[in-house]
Parts: C-alpha cells; structure tokens; sequence
C-alpha cells in the first residue's frame, strides 16, 4: 500500500528521437496463469519469460501458501504443482496487493474448495467491485463469510462440501469472471459452462486446454461463446515461454509515434487477436506500425513492432473494440493528444473499475496538461494538437494505477513542457523495468530529486 508519505513523483521532458531495440517483459495475464495453473497441475511445469512484477509474484506466493513448490532456476521458474482438487487450506490471508486478476481468478480457483480463504489488498483493490465474481461462486455453493459493503474487500470464502455446476451468462465483458468461474468449475463434479455474448482474452482456455483440461469451445449464431469445462479432470505440467507483452509494449510504442524522428523495433510482443485491438486502431489513425517476424510461439503468435514516429489523424474507436485493448485507453488518450482532430472512444464503462476510474483519470490528466478532452459517462473524447504547442506543465493524480503513471509519463515526452506524476511506485505491479527501458530509448524521465 502506497500512503502519501511513501509516493516517488517522476518527470518527463520534451524528449529527441527515441531509438533502440527493446524488449518487454512477459504477458501479464500469461504470467498470473502460468503460476496458478502450473500451481494447480499434477507434475512439474516450467515457466520462461514470467513477468517479474509485483502483481505476479503475489499470485505465486499465493499458490505457494496452498501446497505448490516454485522456485527460480536460473531464466526459468520451476514449479511442482499440487494435482487438481489438491489444493491446502492456506494458513494466512492472501496478500494480493493491487491486482485486480490474480484476486479474482483466485477466489474462482479455491470458491469450490471446502475450505475458508481471506483475501486482502491494496487501498485501489479494496475499491474494486468483487460481486462479479462473487454472485457465480455463490450459486456454485460458495459462502462467502465476510466482505465490505458491495461485495469488496477484505473478504472470506469457504467452499462448499460438493460443488454445483452451473451454466453462467458473463454480464459483463470480463475475462476475469469468465476465467474465475472455470477455475471454480476445475474442482466441480460435472460439466461448468461459461457464454461469453462478447468475445474476451482468451488464455484461460487456451492455456487449460495446454494443461489437459476438458475444455471445449463453440460459437452460436448470434456470435456468443459458449465454453464448457469438464470438473475434476487431471491436469498436468507444462513448459510455457511467455511472450511480451502488448500491453507494456504499448507505452514504448505510443512513445516511439508521438516524438519526432523515432525509430523504435519491440521485439517478441504476443499478437493474439484478442490483445491487439490498439495496434488497429493506431494503424488507423495512421501509424507507422510493422509487424516484422511474425511467427507461432507456444500456441501464441507473436511479432517484432518497428515503430516510426508518424502524424496521427483522430478516429472513432468503436465500443464493439473495447475488449481487445481494454488496458489501452490511457495510452491511445495520449496519442490522441497529438492527433489532429477528434478522436472519440466508445463503451468505456469497464475503464470506471479498473485499479483506478481510469476514465476520470485521464480525462484529469488530460486536461491538468492542456489537453483538450471531453468525458461522458462511457466515452472519451480528445482533440490533438499534433506538435504539442502549449501542452504540458501539469501534475497527474495516479490513484495507485500503473498504466495511469506510464501513459502520463509517455504523454511528456512530446508536450511543450514537463508533465509531472504524483508516485511512480506503482509501475512495479506490471512493468519494473519501465523508467530504463524508456531512458534506454532516449526518453527524458526522471525522478526529481529529493524524491527517492
Ligand atoms: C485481465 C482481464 C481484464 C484486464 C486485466 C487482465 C485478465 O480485466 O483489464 O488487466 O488477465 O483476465 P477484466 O476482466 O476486468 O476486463
């Protein structure tokens, strides 16, 4: 937990041609699921690439707390899983920090264990709305013993003795829920169903079906997904190479379009169509974008980005795009600063309970910078000005959010004046390496002095 006393401002400036080859860390939504699954499954299962962050490592502690060996051996992490159904009672409250996936999925993934597990955050998760997840459980036979008030945390489950399947209509477009309540359906006799109306990520039954799960996918014809797990199968351990990931890969690569000059190639970013929906619509407004390399990794595809700085005009994002670059907005907000013209994005409500109001954010930070930005209850909408002129010179309000820090740290590098961000603590949860793979680019980021 970050309090006042403890937060690191930093700074960005007016940057010249950013240049290099770079490389970002793991996917995180790979990573959490890399752990929980190779946690979980029978044997050992062998993990490169992982992304080191904060919010990944505390799902690995969490798994460990419940039975799984893992441990670091040199590029790889090694874990020893428990079996499916085999998870232990842990014997403190999960700490998970600020990550909104790894609390989720978990609470899915012990909901049908007749057991009582406490999970605890972050001031920014202790925020964030858990009765998604938690109204599926309870029809599943889950208790839940304690939770604040609208299903927040801290909160406490206890397992029922046999699970019941279910059949669940995501109301929501979430690939936390979905994946919370297959997880649950692991460990419940009988087959769970999850309909997705909106196609999410999809690693969750991907990465089962890699495991050996019974897990099959069909498309009815309204286009709605209808996913069915079969309970209590054998899992067992596997090797996994993570790819990069194109959510981290973003902030380099907006960073790389909006400063003149720039020639920047991110290597081995993970391509699946349902991460990529930034890179369309960033190619839309007019970017110079190339997918070099393109090639199949571990079920995934991935590609080297070559970026070239180029003039961004505004486009309409549909809402329909939402879910394939949900993470992206405060990003492609930034881009948009230097676009000309209008760009407006559509079905923003999901951006309202991320680890911050990522809407409010923005728009915030948009507009403490010069930028100007209309907010409506799920949209945003910005109007660029393409070199930056009187831009810049504000301080942003974070609110304990990674991608609010990165996005206002990349929109600096090409406004007329410095923007400042209030705590740059919380870039950890997701990408440690940010602030030198940025510098490493050429970017002028900085923490002010006295703020260490
Ligand atoms: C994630 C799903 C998304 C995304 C988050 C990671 C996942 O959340 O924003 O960063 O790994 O399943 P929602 O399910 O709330 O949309």
């Amino acid at each position: 937990m970050t309090d006042n006393t403890l937060r690191r401002p930093a700074l960005s400036r007016k940057s010249s041609a950013l240049s290099g080859k770079v490389h970002v860390p793991g996917d995180k939504s790979i990573s959490h699921r890399a752990l929980m699954f190779g946690g979980l499954a029978a044997g050992e299962t062998r993990v490169t690439g992982l992304l080191e962050g904060e919010d990944v490592l505390r799902t690995g502690e969490a798994m460990k707390a419940m039975g799984a060996a893992i441990a670091r051996d040199g590029p790889a992490w090694v874990i020893q899983g428990t079996g499916n159904g085999c998870l232990l009672e842990p014997q403190a409250p999960l700490d998970f920090g600020n990550a909104g996936t790894g609390s989720r999925l978990t609470m899915g993934l012990v909901g049908t264990y007749d057991m009582t597990t406490r999970f605890i955050g972050d001031a920014s998760l202790s925020k964030r709305p858990m009765a998604r997840v938690l109204d599926p459980l309870r029809q599943m036979g889950t208790q839940v013993l304690e939770a604040r008030e609208g299903d927040r945390l801290p909160i406490t489950l206890r397992g029922p003795k046999h699970a019941a399947p279910i059949t669940y209509r995501v109301p929501m477009p979430s690939a936390q829920v979905k994946s919370a309540v297959l997880l649950a359906g692991l460990n419940t006799p009988g087959v769970t169903t999850v309909v997705e109306p909106v196609m999410t990520r999809d690693h969750t039954e991907k990465m089962l079906a890699g495991f050996g799960a019974a897990i099959e996918v069909e498309t009815d014809s309204q286009g709605a997904r209808h996913i069915r797990l079969e309970g209590q199968a054998t899992l067992t351990g596997q090797e996994i190479a993570v790819p990069g990931d194109p959510s981290s890969a973003a902030f380099p690569l907006v960073a790389a379009l909006i400063v003149p000059g720039s020639d920047v190639t991110i290597e081995n970013v993970l391509m699946n169509p349902t991460r990529t929906g930034l890179i369309l619509t960033l190619q839309q407004m007019g970017a110079d974008i190339a997918l070099e390399n393109r090639r199949s990794a571990g079920g995934e595809e991935v590609a080297d980005l070559r970026v070239r700085a180029s003039d961004l005009k505004g486009v309409t994002v549909p809402a329909e795009r939402a879910p394939f670059m949900i993470d992206e907005y405060p990003v492609l907000a930034v881009a948009a600063a230097f676009a000309e013209g209008e760009t407006l994005m559509q079905g923003l409500e999901e951006l309202r309970v991320k680890e911050s109001d990522r809407l409010a954010a923005v728009a915030a930070g948009l507009k403490a910078n010069g930028v100007d930005c209309t907010e409506g209850e799920d949209f945003l909408a910005v109007r660029g000005r393409p070199e930056g002129k009187g831009l810049g010179g504000g301080e942003v309000e974070t609110h304990l959010d990674h991608r609010i820090a990165m996005a206002f740290l990349v929109l600096g590098l090409a406004t007329e004046k410095p923007v400042t961000i209030d705590d740059q603590t919380m870039i950890a949860t997701s990408f440690p390496e940010f602030m030198d793979l940025m510098t490493g680019m050429g970017a002028g980021i900085e923490t002010p002095k006295g703020a260490t």
